[in-house]
């Protein structure tokens, strides 16, 4: 069976800064706070009404085509991961289509929040390992600006999240021992609510009527209709919910377990490792990873002080920024790995 490779990379992030000291102007928040328990000092904002994760994603997009020597026609499928779509529905992975003129071939759209590029490449690699596709494209791209709580009630989600896009092409390679090795994938649906996003959505509060997950949110919660009503509005239901440090304590072991998993299937160790590519949750995250495992710190790629959490595109985002940093060169052993919403998580290990 064939191996498949990332055969070319590109991210986006849009131009505006939006710096801690900002948001500290809108909510009861400080600098100190955000850098001491999340390590962000900034993160990116698109425009309103001029950019989405659609088009964050065709930039990424282009630059990935083009690392990969390729041209827009030789893409024969397109997975987009995004927890923050251009429209309920469709998905982006048929907007990013038609935006690219890529009318015709397969768009499938994933829905695995922090997970997402790992599911994704993980699919990928399936479709291009039974020879189905030849250059898939992979994308994550996030636009939650679009939709934060900027009051003091949202100020533990807000803080942390950020714009921006990177996609990978997924290709088969021929060289021996080179590509993706392995891929695994977990969820476990039993936390959904600890981390989501209840509203717009068809649930009609079927599981939520004993939570109380939402204790800022006062003592009745309007979940009952359909999508979107003017209760939901009135209440600030309508922006994602975070139980943070539930979410912290299964990343811290999750991440770790997920990590040596990919290793033990592929008869390697945590000192073969070359760069670890976390996804950017919180600094504290993977520090605590980095500690766990007993990894030099030169060995764990960060960047979250620059862009915050941009969920399905971090690790893309992330991925680019090393190999343009030098960081992750030809030979090198790298380890993706995400935790997220769901919850779910995964790795990929990749020898580059
Ligand atoms: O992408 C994957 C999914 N997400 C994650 O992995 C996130 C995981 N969780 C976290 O990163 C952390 O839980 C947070 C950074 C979100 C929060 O940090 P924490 O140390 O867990 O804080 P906390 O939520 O337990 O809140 C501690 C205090 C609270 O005040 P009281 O009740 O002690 O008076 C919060 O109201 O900090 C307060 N707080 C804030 N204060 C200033 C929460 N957010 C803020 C804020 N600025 N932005």
């Amino acid at each position: 069976m064939l191996n498949s490779k990332i055969g070319g990379i590109g991210y986006y992030v849009p131009e505006r800064i939006v710096t801690n000291e900002e948001l500290s102007k809108l909510m009861d928040t400080t600098d100190e706070w955000i850098v001491e328990r999340t390590g962000i000092k900034e993160r990116r904002y698109a425009v309103k009404h001029e950019e989405s994760s659609t088009t964050m994603a065709v930039h990424a997009s282009k630059r990935a085509i083009e690392n990969a020597g390729i041209t827009e026609k030789d893409v024969d499928f397109i997975i987009f991961a995004t927890l923050s779509p251009d429209y309920y529905f469709p998905g982006c992975g048929v907007l990013l289509q038609r935006e690219m003129g890529m009318n015709g071939i397969g768009a499938l759209d994933i829905r695995n929040q922090c997970s997402g590029f790992i599911y994704a490449l993980s699919i990928a690699d399936q479709f291009v390992k039974t020879g189905m596709y030849k250059n898939i494209l992979v994308v994550g791209s996030e636009f939650h600006s679009s939709n934060l709580d900027f009051s003091t009630r949202g100020r533990n989600v807000t803080v942390i999240f950020g714009d921006g896009a990177g996609a990978a092409i997924i290709q088969p390679t021929e060289e021996e021992g080179k590509g993706i090795l392995t891929t695994h994938l977990h969820a476990d649906g039993e936390y959904a609510e600890h981390l989501a996003y209840f509203n717009p959505g068809g649930h009609g509060g079927v599981f939520l009527k004993d939570t109380e997950l939402y204790p800022d949110y006062g003592d009745e919660p309007e979940y009952g209709g359909m999508l979107v009503t003017h209760e939901m509005i009135d209440k600030g239901q309508t922006f994602p919910h975070m139980n943070g440090r539930y979410v912290f304590k299964f990343a811290v072991e999750k991440f770790p377990e997920v990590i040596r998993e990919a290793l033990a299937a592929t008869d390697y160790e945590v000192k073969d490792i070359d760069m670890l590519i976390p996804h950017q949750a919180n600094l504290r995250i993977s520090q605590m990873i980095q500690l766990n495992l007993g990894l030099d710190s030169d060995k764990v790629f960060n960047n979250i002080e620059k862009y915050g959490n941009t969920t399905a595109a971090s690790i893309p985002i992330a991925l680019c920024e090393a190999v343009e940093a030098g960081k992750v060169k030809d030979g090198d052993l790298v380890c993706l790995a995400a935790f997220g919403s769901g919850f779910t998580w995964g790795s990929c290990l990749i020898r580059w």
